[in-house]
């Protein structure tokens, strides 16, 4: 197997950092992003005993300059990234009783701008170069809406049509557009949750999960295969079925 350039974005804990760590195993060099610099030198640090290499590439993937510069240095010091995973996100739950715009502004602006604009930056030298792979991370909660999730749930709907549009516009070209839609993943973002969590699977398996499903040929990359189902499922379920039943399931039925 060549040594591969992989970028991925928010790979400073959870999913990201067992991605970028899995592809260091394998030899390959990883550009890992995320605000917070010390955390990603921990993942560096980490990485030191591994095959391949880890290197540091802070950046704010809601900020274009920040973008711009983190990939104009990574060009710079190595090359055009064989593949990207924008990966960087966060997740609030908003109860209807709560809802407010400002929280749905917010997990808009990181989940899918937070991607979009790492597109934006991107793009134009896949597009020059006609290849390259490039990976959109959305979930299984952007299949239909779920309780508490209008927020979460609507950015992560957002970038699954916008990664469909994208592959379906690029399908003939050499750039390789992917979607990953994961079920739950244990990682510090769903330690926040309080319930229990249906098909809970480690980092480490969702890391496999991915880097085997980006090797592979399918456009969606998703995991675990019983949430896959489960929420395939849902996806198809009639409204008048739907909604009775995750009201009720989810323990909001009265
Ligand atoms: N865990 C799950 O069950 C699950 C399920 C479905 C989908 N996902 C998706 O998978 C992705 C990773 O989730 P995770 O569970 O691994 O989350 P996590 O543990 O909270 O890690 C999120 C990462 O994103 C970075 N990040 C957040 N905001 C950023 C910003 N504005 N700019 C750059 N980096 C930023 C964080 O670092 P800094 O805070 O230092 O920036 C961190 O490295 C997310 O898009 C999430 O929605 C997760």
């Amino acid at each position: 197997m060549s040594q591969e350039l992989i970028w991925i974005t928010g790979a400073s804990q959870g999913i990201g950092k067992a991605v970028a760590l899995a592809y260091a195993k394998a030899g390959h060099t990883v550009a890992i992003s995320a605000r917070n610099r010390e955390t990603l030198q921990q993942v560096v640090d980490e990485a030191a005993s591994l095959t391949g290499r880890i290197l540091s590439l802070s950046c704010d993937v809601t900020n274009k300059d920040q973008v711009t510069e983190a990939f104009n240095q990574l060009i710079e010091e190595e090359r055009l990234p064989d593949r990207v995973i924008l990966n960087a996100g966060t997740h609030q739950p908003m109860a209807a009783s709560e809802f407010n715009a400002e929280t749905v502004s917010k997990l808009l602006q990181i989940n899918t701008l937070g991607a979009a604009i790492p597109l934006e930056v991107l793009l134009p030298h896949y597009l020059e170069r006609q290849q390259g792979q490039i990976s959109i991370v959305a979930s299984v909660a952007g299949y239909r809406g779920l309780p508490t999730a209008s927020a979460y749930g609507a950015s992560k709907a957002a970038l699954i049509n916008l990664a469909e549009s994208l592959r379906a516009e690029l399908y003939s070209s050499g750039v390789d557009i992917r979607l990953i839609n994961p079920g739950f993943v244990k990682t510090p973002l769903t330690d926040k949750n309080e319930f229990d969590m249906p098909f809970l699977i480690s980092v480490d398996e969702a890391a496999n999960a991915i880097i085997k499903g980006l090797a592979g040929k399918k456009f969606e990359v998703v995991f675990p295969t019983r949430m896959a189902i489960a929420m395939s499922f849902l996806k198809w379920l009639p409204d008048r079925i739907f909604f009775p039943m995750i009201n009720r399931g989810t323990g909001h039925g009265r």
